[in-house]
């Protein structure tokens, strides 16, 4: 039987570009998915970027049978965890919600691998796990206190696989700590397709710029950054997928095989306005804005310390926010619709 790698989630925006660079790099995929926040329609265009068209089990984490017939129809050698739930906001009203889907799904989800004897796996984990400790620069050594349900059921999975990860050496476990992403593939085939009002600073800046919404809402004018409006470590999609095919790799080729825990991001933030501003000279399309209040729970400013992740994985990130923009933009003026 041909080995694969198998990617949960691997129908959402993260997962359908690391999906792209996997197959391209010669390896085959097992897309698992239960479509809650993805189209079907995402697989035929991964098919157009690579030629092939990824296998597809249409089936939810929590559901143990779906999982158990996945690992026994196909020869899986490491898996990547993408699925999740993932609105901050969401997380806070309904907590029970994101506690089942991120972490019992997750717990489900290595059960059925340590049953299966599949012990590789790569999680996605966010820069949200440590909350605001005072300070922007994030290094993996800062401290732990994520302020939001959300992060916390981030913060648990990570935990969950170091605990695997002691009573099972054999097991080679890696958390990348995404920072903000962004950005589509060069192609303009596949991108981020948020269903109703995108949460995040770029879909709604590019609905802005084709004309979906009316202006943006910049949230915060008054922030002690240079120009007032806050700050992120915006990463381009396409290095965040090469980050997970370098952490694939080392789990699965190294001798060392002590857990991986990194950010991923590129060390250098811009403020909303830099974005605003990058967008309409990729776009070439004006981007109406309004400063208003604050949105709760934001911080003015936070971007990753980016060494280990250099030193460990020997990754880093390569493009820049010229690029982020205008990869965004060929997605967006090219399905104004996303995958409908
Ligand atoms: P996404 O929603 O586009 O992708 C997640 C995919 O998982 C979707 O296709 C969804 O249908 C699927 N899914 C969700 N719950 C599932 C379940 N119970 N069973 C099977 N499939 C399920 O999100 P994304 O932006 O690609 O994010 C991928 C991962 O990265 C998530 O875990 C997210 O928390 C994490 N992350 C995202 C960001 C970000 O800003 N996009 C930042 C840091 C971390
Ligand atoms: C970026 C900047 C906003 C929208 C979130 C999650 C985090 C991670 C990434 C998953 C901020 C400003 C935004 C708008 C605005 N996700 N903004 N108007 O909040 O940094 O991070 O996504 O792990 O956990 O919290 O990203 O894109 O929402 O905001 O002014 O309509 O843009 O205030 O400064 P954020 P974002």
């Amino acid at each position: 039987m041909e080995t694969s790698i198998l990617v949960i989630g691997g129908a959402g925006y993260i997962g359908s570009h690391t999906a792209v660079q996997i197959m391209n790099s010669g390896l085959s995929v097992v897309i698992f998915d239960n479509l809650s926040n993805s189209s079907r329609a995402v697989l035929n265009r991964i098919a157009k970027l690579t030629g092939r068209r990824p296998t597809f089990v249409e089936g939810d984490i929590r559901d143990r049978l779906t999982l158990r017939t996945t690992f026994k129809n196909h020869s899986i050698t490491g898996v990547i965890h993408f699925a999740g739930l993932k609105a901050v906001g969401e997380s806070e009203e309904q907590p029970l919600k994101y506690y089942d889907n991120n972490v019992s799904g997750s717990v489900v989800l290595f059960e059925e691998m340590q049953r299966a004897g599949v012990q590789t796996i790569v999680f996605s984990s966010s820069a949200t796990v440590y909350g605001d400790p005072g300070y922007p620069q994030y290094s993996e050594d800062t401290p732990l206190a994520p302020v939001n349900v959300y992060g916390r059921t981030k913060l648990m999975v990570e935990n969950i696989l170091l605990d695997i990860k002691k009573s099972r050496p054999a097991w080679r476990v890696a958390s990348l700590r995404y920072f903000n992403p962004v950005g589509a593939h060069v192609s303009g085939i596949i991108g981020e397709d948020p269903t109703g009002i995108p949460n995040n600073l770029m879909p709604f800046i590019a609905q802005v710029a084709i004309g979906k919404r009316e202006k943006l809402l910049v949230f915060g004018g008054d922030y002690p950054t240079p120009d007032g409006t806050g700050r992120r470590d915006y990463i381009h999609v396409e290095d965040l997928a090469s980050g997970h095919l370098a952490a694939l790799n080392k789990l699965m080729n190294s001798d060392d095989n002590s857990p991986i825990i990194v950010n991923l991001g590129t060390g250098r933030p811009y403020s909303v306005l830099e974005m605003v501003h990058a967008f309409e000279k990729a776009s070439n399309k004006p981007v109406a804005f309004e400063i208003v209040d604050r949105r709760p729970g934001d911080l003015a400013e936070y971007y990753a310390d980016r060494t280990l992740a250099k030193d460990i994985l020997g990754w880093e990130a390569r493009l820049g926010i010229d690029r982020m923009c205008e990869d965004t933009w060929r997605w967006q003026s090219n399905n104004p619709n996303g995958y409908q």
